[in-house]
């Protein structure tokens, strides 16, 4: 079985971090998030995956290849712009044959496709959407079905008093190849808004799995933060934590900093003297930690340098920024290559725009 990724996106509500990041090379637990959906589907024998992207394509492409660094065979299918999910499934239609799957680029799950697909089979579905309960169904896709599986509504982003289910779209679907007839060639089309209610109102089979185990959709930095927790807590199948600190090649650790969590950290890493790490933190490829920092529940990507008496707490700060002695922040998103002068205390900004220079207060 093949399966289609969607990459394509405006991934908004992740800015400032995507602003020149593509979501899908976002790092989750400093690698591309992208490699965490491949080794999923790999590990259930979906091999052959067609990216469908938009913008912001190239990093893609440059670091994944043709996959066979993955052990799988990756295609291509650029979008000029965005067509939608179903409009995208449509871009990628000559690399497919036979039943499909579509993935969310942006959902961490334990989701256990092999016996998804089997229940797709046995109920002889057109379309089988994996489904999920969440707190709060009104920012996704409502996903109502009967006592057999059989999808009744689809309602994306229900108003409160139309939630009648907490079961939503997980953002995983098996798709028969004669659905693809039904989307039109190269406009914007949506599974979730179009498709699926179209499918219903035509009687077509359409199944809900639910789906056990862990599922989190990084859409907001919030989010973002919530998945490195739960992953760094052991709390998916997806990643084991380690007992000892997992740390890269040539990454030098302070006798007298103190590590207490968990706590992940790239190579070619400088932690210093006396620097606190309070996990969950997760530092990339190339930072330098002075001396005195205190970090707490953060991710730091690649490249980051943080003079002495550094303090951060529920941040995330991408690659390349410089955060000069004493400044701190506390649950502050930055951007790649920010600038934080001296003793700045960040508490007023929540979002920090690539390229921004924080200077001092006089
Ligand atoms: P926001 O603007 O922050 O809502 O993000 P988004 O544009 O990524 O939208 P959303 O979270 O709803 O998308 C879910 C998944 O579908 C993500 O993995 C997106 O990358 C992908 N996606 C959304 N729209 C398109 C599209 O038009 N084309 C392709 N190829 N992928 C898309």
């Amino acid at each position: 079985m093949k399966a289609v990724i969607l990459v394509g996106g405006k991934a908004t509500r992740l800015e400032p971090l995507t602003v020149n990041t593509p979501k899908a090379m976002v790092p989750v637990l400093n690698t591309p998030f992208l490699e965490q959906v491949i080794h999923l589907l790999s590990r259930h024998q979906v091999k052959e995956m067609v990216m469908a992207q938009g913008h912001l394509a190239q990093p893609i492409e440059g670091y994944f290849g043709d996959g066979s660094r993955f052990g799988v065979r990756l295609y291509y299918s650029i979008e000029d712009s965005p067509l939608g999910s179903a409009g995208a499934a449509k871009n990628a239609e000559k690399y497919l044959d036979g039943t499909f799957l579509v993935v969310n680029g942006d959902i961490v799950t334990d989701l256990d496709i092999t016996a998804m697909t089997d229940f797709h089979e046995q109920r002889k579905a057109k379309v089988t959407i994996a489904v999920v309960g969440v707190d709060d169904p009104t920012s996704f896709g409502l996903v109502d079905s009967d006592g057999l599986g059989r999808v009744t509504r689809f309602l994306e982003k229900p108003k409160p008093e139309e939630v009648t289910t907490n079961m939503i779209n997980a953002g995983a679907w098996l798709v028969e190849p004669d659905v693809l007839a039904r989307i039109p060639t190269r406009a914007q089309f949506s599974f979730e808004r179009d498709l699926f209610p179209q499918l219903l109102v035509q009687g077509d089979p359409v199944y809900a799995y639910p789906l056990s185990g862990y599922w989190m959709d990084m859409g907001t930095p919030e989010k973002y933060l919530q998945l490195h927790r739960d992953l760094l807590s052991g709390r998916s199948r997806q990643y084991a934590p380690a007992e000892n600190i997992p740390a890269g090649a040539r990454t030098a650790i302070h006798p007298t900093a103190e590590v207490s969590g968990q706590v992940m950290l790239g190579a070619d890493c400088s932690i210093g003297p006396r620097v606190k790490l309070t996990g969950p933190v997760v530092i990339g490829d190339g930072c330098s930690i002075g001396e005195g920092c205190l970090i707490e529940d953060s991710v730091i990507w690649q490249k980051t340098v943080l003079g002495p008496g550094v303090s951060l707490k529920g941040c995330i700060v991408a690659d390349n920024c410089r955060m000069s002695a004493g400044s701190s922040g506390e649950g502050v998103v930055m951007g790649d290559r920010v600038t934080v002068a001296n003793n700045r205390k960040l508490e007023t900004y929540r979002k920090i725009w690539p390229g921004t220079t924080i200077e001092g207060e006089s």
